[in-house]
């Protein structure tokens, strides 16, 4: 089965499973591990920030960063595509306790005009804006990556009137990769950022919320409030070490691959997609003109023995990674061929 649903499939590699061996295995929650501590200064070195916070999922870290920044009040503006707002459950509101506003949006950056609309200031009658939050790369907008100037935008606007901003950097390292920038350049744009390990950095577990020391103290408690205070992390957080250290330079291997895949696809059917929107490792293929459902279309590569996700009713999402090279390319575009031939005859 080739895999293409996801990077979080990646295995982890040789280096990262002798590292999980020798770990130290610390009480994390109780003293702080040592491996777990190198992890969040590696951490903290990479973004540009003073500390970090390791947690097992990305979704965790960001709804931490939203219980720490908010304190429980007020609303949360971010881009109405974005993956705390559609994919994680609400826990903005469920948890954190905070409402929120969709801003529109084109490839992931809020507009803005309708994003400066949205900011309020506290009132009598009103919380006001109590954070803004950004996504790059940007996964419900297939992969794209936040024009840097776009960035400082928002977080000039942020800072003009005292909000805070959390950026969901799962894929930062990508975005980092595609810009030819270091991952601190992007962060600086933002005073929290979190990533994820366990995407196309291949590690098994985890992610890594970043920001000031004084913010990362702030979020040490609501950690372990939403029951992300681990214990012996040392063996998992080895391997987010070896992902940290010698993954990220092979990234652009998958931003490639996810280029020569749109290739392949648009010479099949331009409307399919246009290889100018593959900016990093996500491809979405719009099956619509072909009349036939993504989950069909999903349903027919599984008959490759090839998986993809319908990302909606009419399009397909591919993401490439460390175990799709070539041969695997080339097999979901000759399968992609069949399909459209069989559909559309
Ligand atoms: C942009 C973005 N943010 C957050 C997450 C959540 O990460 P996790 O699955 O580790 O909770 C994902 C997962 O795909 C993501 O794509």
């Amino acid at each position: 089965m080739i895999d293409l649903r996801t990077d979080t499939v990646t295995q982890p590699t040789a280096a990262m499973l002798a590292a999980m061996q020798t770990a130290t295995q610390g009480d994390d929650s109780r003293d702080g591990d040592p491996t777990v501590i190198r992890l969040e200064a590696l951490a903290a070195a990479r973004t540009g920030k003073q500390a970090g916070l390791y947690m097992p999922s990305g979704t965790m870290t960001n709804l931490v960063a939203v219980l720490a920044h908010t304190q429980r009040a007020g609303e949360v503006l971010l881009e109405r595509g974005a993956h705390m707002l559609n994919t994680e459950l609400g826990g903005l509101a469920a948890v954190a306790g905070v409402f929120y506003k969709g801003i529109p949006g084109t490839r992931g950056a809020m507009d803005e005009t309708a994003l400066r609309e949205a900011v309020r200031p506290m009132t009598r009658n009103n919380f006001g804006t109590a954070l803004i939050c950004m996504e790059t790369t940007h996964n419900g907008a297939g992969g794209t990556v936040l024009p840097l100037a776009h960035m400082k935008m928002v977080h000039d606007l942020a800072q003009q009137h005292g909000i805070p901003v959390h950026t969901d950097g799962a894929r930062l390292f990508n975005a980092a990769v595609a810009l030819g920038v270091p991952a601190a350049d992007i962060a600086r744009h933002t005073d929290s950022v979190c990533f994820c390990v366990s995407k196309g950095l291949s590690a098994p577990v985890g992610s890594v919320l970043c920001g000031s020391s004084a913010f990362i103290e702030r979020a040490r408690p609501f950690r372990r409030m939403v029951g992300g205070n681990m214990r012996q992390a040392g063996s998992i957080a080895a391997a987010g070490i070896v992902a940290l250290e010698t993954m990220m330079d092979r990234l652009h291997e998958d931003h490639a691959s996810a280029k020569k895949l749109a290739g392949g696809f648009h010479a099949i059917d331009a409307s399919l997609i246009d290889p100018a929107d593959v900016e990093t490792n996500i491809v979405r293929v719009n099956v619509r003109a072909s009349g036939r459902s993504a989950a069909s279309w999903a349903e027919a590569f599984r008959a490759h023995d090839i998986a993809v996700s319908p990302a909606d009713s009419g399009s397909l999402r591919f993401v490439t990674h460390r175990h799709i090279g070539n041969a695997e390319v080339d097999a979901a575009i000759g399968a992609c061929r069949e399909i459209w031939k069989n559909t559309t005859k």
